[in-house]
């Protein structure tokens, strides 16, 4: 891609896990690293992009100077950072792994181990990617999808139910690819019903693959 293809354009990302606090100390998450969401900020930034990198807690955060990176924790504390980037973006890629769940009341200090069993009650998280895209106007929506079975019928069910304009597909049923690996197999859907499918990539070269198809969508 050309180096000032996404000049004037204003991104926001969302990426890596989220924590859900339980207690002081503890908390419930999941083995996102966020190498996906940060792979595509450095693509899009590498073509003039505005980038804000909405991200839960990972072990590195890029570096770029049109990569702004706002650090959050939990799935409530990402949904207020990405929806107050999203309302002035032009792109909005969802690319976090967000608990969907979180503890219904956090503990004011550590819970003590007992001989009882232990019952925490969880409650629903928002849905960024829906509550976004039940708000949007001009911004094109990019989500992703892991599934196991029925893969396609239930990535295109996402793309609508989350009024995606795109979807990308992660493809489980092959080693190396998706959560904390280096390497991802995935197909791309668009809400004209359009497919791309791709080799088994590193992230690096998936992320130009999407923003390589985001060019064209939006130049049409
Ligand atoms: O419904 P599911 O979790 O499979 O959808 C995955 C897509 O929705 C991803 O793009 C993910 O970032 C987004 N999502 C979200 N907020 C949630 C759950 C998923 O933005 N609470």
């Amino acid at each position: 891609g050309t180096a000032e293809s996404f000049k004037g354009k204003k991104v926001v990302i969302t990426s890596g896990p989220t924590h859900e606090p339980i207690d002081p100390v503890r908390f419930i998450g999941n083995h996102s690293t966020g190498k996906m969401g940060t792979a595509i900020a450095l693509e899009l930034a590498s073509r003039g992009a505005q980038v804000q990198l909405v991200s839960g807690p990972t072990l590195t955060y890029p570096k770029h100077r049109n990569i702004q990176v706002t650090r959050v924790t939990s799935a409530q504390e990402m949904y207020e950072a990405a929806k107050s980037y999203f309302v002035s973006s032009d792109i909005a890629i969802f690319t976090a792994a967000v608990a969907d769940y979180r503890p219904g009341e956090v503990a004011d200090s550590k819970i003590k181990k007992t001989e009882q069993n232990l019952q925490i009650t969880l409650v629903p998280n928002p849905d960024i990617a829906k509550e976004l895209g039940a708000i949007k106007d001009k911004q094109f929506t990019v989500g992703f999808a892991l599934e196991t079975d029925n893969e396609e019928t239930n990535a295109l069910g996402k793309l609508k139910r989350k009024n995606l304009d795109m979807i990308v597909l992660n493809s489980l049923n092959h080693d190396g690819a998706g959560f904390a690996h280096d390497t991802n197999k995935v197909s791309i859907f668009d809400k004209h019903n359009n497919v791309h499918h791709f080799e088994l990539k590193t992230k690096t070269e998936v992320a130009k693959d999407l923003v390589d198809l985001l060019q064209q969508a939006l130049n049409e």
